[in-house]
């Protein structure tokens, strides 16, 4: 050893099955010669056992708040300033409520609330109580409180039941953790832009045609890029989620409005359209609401072209970021599709995902992805939920860019 760690972890594992993934993550994270200090709660040590984690982390591991050794040692506020990063992994229901509450009443509770970095979960738990709607309610708490997370993944549950609970593959929280422990210096001095959610474009004051899109995609790309410390404008269509933490938010209706939104942002090294731009717009609104009962039938909308606002942005110019990155939604002919689309809209690279309805992408959690490039490149990403998506893209423009993460 001997080599200056390149980043520090407090890892807190609580309480469930997957902490025996969390060993395999502490490996990986030592090849990386980055430093971790774990925190085990008394359920996390009904899993995997003190010793075990001592040696993989080859530091002591901290279990009491008040422990008498372990606060003459290093204090709990110290224990959780000393880091880069705080991760949870696995992060239980329970913890969570805690988090989400602002319980301190044990070490791990107690370093997640005096902390003043950032801290990233990675969610393990029964499907059921992932899906509850109080679970739900504290997963929505913590991300306005500017936590970050990394899965559930969907599969088979130790449980014996199938459903999202799954802790994410230590492969997936370790990118989650580069991308994060970049923040300082990764994408430092880059302005990226990024166009999320559906656009709205009004038949008259409470009609509109829309597209379906959660936002949750581009969203969570402008958290990953502000993450590995970007200046970040979002600009972003009608959703119902939070604005991500240290990102500018830009709040439009329309296609036009955001096109005009996106162009004000720049010049931009990166740009991203995750948005689902509504095609076509009725050339007219009705400035007041169309009536049934006005005896003229169903009203003719006709429709007329949106600005493309990729298309725009990857145009050549003076003005043109550096690198330019679609999306594809397409439900059939992937590849065909996904070439022609990264041929017409002329951008670097494009991500297509498959939205058949099998596939459950539109309003959910998951995504498959493949990166297409204009050089001919092609790469399929495996299954991953959308935040991991963000955090993958972000580590390959920070590639691209010339600032690898560490
Ligand atoms: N996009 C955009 N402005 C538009 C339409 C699309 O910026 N007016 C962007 C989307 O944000 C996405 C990409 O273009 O990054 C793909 O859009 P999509 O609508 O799927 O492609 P189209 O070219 O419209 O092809 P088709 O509808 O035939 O699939």
């Amino acid at each position: 050893m001997g080599r200056t760690p390149s980043g520090r972890i407090l890892l807190i594992i609580s309480g469930g099955i997957a902490a025996y993934k969390s060993l395999e993550l502490i490996r990986r994270l030592r090849d990386r010669d980055i430093a971790v200090r774990a925190v085990l709660t008394r359920a996390g040590a009904q899993f995997v056992t003190p010793l075990a984690v001592a040696s993989l982390a080859g530091d002591k591991v901290y279990e009491e708040l008040f422990s008498l050794t372990d606060e003459a040692e290093m204090g709990h506020i110290r224990l959780s300033r000393e880091a880069d990063l705080v991760v949870v992994a696995p992060a239980t229901a329970d913890l969570m409520a805690k988090m989400a509450g602002g319980h301190a009443d044990d070490l791990a509770s107690t370093a997640l609330l005096a902390t003043d970095k950032p801290v990233l979960l990675a969610p393990a738990m029964n499907p059921e109580m992932w899906q509850h709607p109080a679970t739900q309610r504290n997963v929505e708490r913590l991300h306005r409180d500017g936590v970050s997370m990394v899965g559930p993944a969907a599969g088979d549950m130790a449980c014996g039941e199938v459903g999202t609970g799954r802790m994410a593959e230590p492969e997936t929280i370790l990118e989650a953790i580069l991308v994060r422990l970049g923040g300082s210096g990764t994408l430092a001095a880059r302005r990226a832009v990024v166009t999320s959610g559906p656009t709205h474009e009004p038949i008259d004051p409470v009609r509109y045609i829309a597209n379906r899109s959660s936002g949750r995609q581009g969203h969570a790309i402008a958290a990953a890029l502000a993450a590995a410390g970007a200046d970040v404008t979002l600009v972003t269509g009608p959703v119902n989620l939070a604005t991500p933490p240290g990102v500018t938010t830009v709040q439009v209706e329309t296609a036009r409005e955001m096109l005009e939104a996106v162009q004000t942002t720049l010049p931009a090294d990166i740009a991203v359209c995750a948005a689902a731009v509504a095609d076509w717009r009725p050339e007219q609104a009705a400035s007041g609401k169309l009536k049934k009962t006005d005896g003229t039938g169903a009203p003719l909308v006709s429709l007329t072209t949106n600005p493309d606002i990729l298309k725009t942005l990857a145009a050549p110019g003076p003005q043109r970021p550096r690198l330019v990155v679609g999306f594809a939604a397409e439900t059939d002919d992937l590849d065909a599709n996904a070439r022609a689309k990264l041929a017409r809209k002329g951008c670097d690279w494009l991500l297509a995902n498959d939205v058949s309805p099998a596939t459950g992408t539109f309003g959910g959690a998951r995504n498959t992805v493949t990166l297409y490039r204009q050089d001919g490149g092609r790469e399929t990403w495996p299954e991953l939920d959308k935040t991991a998506v963000a955090d993958r893209l972000v580590a390959s423009i920070a590639a691209e860019l010339g600032t690898a993460t560490p």
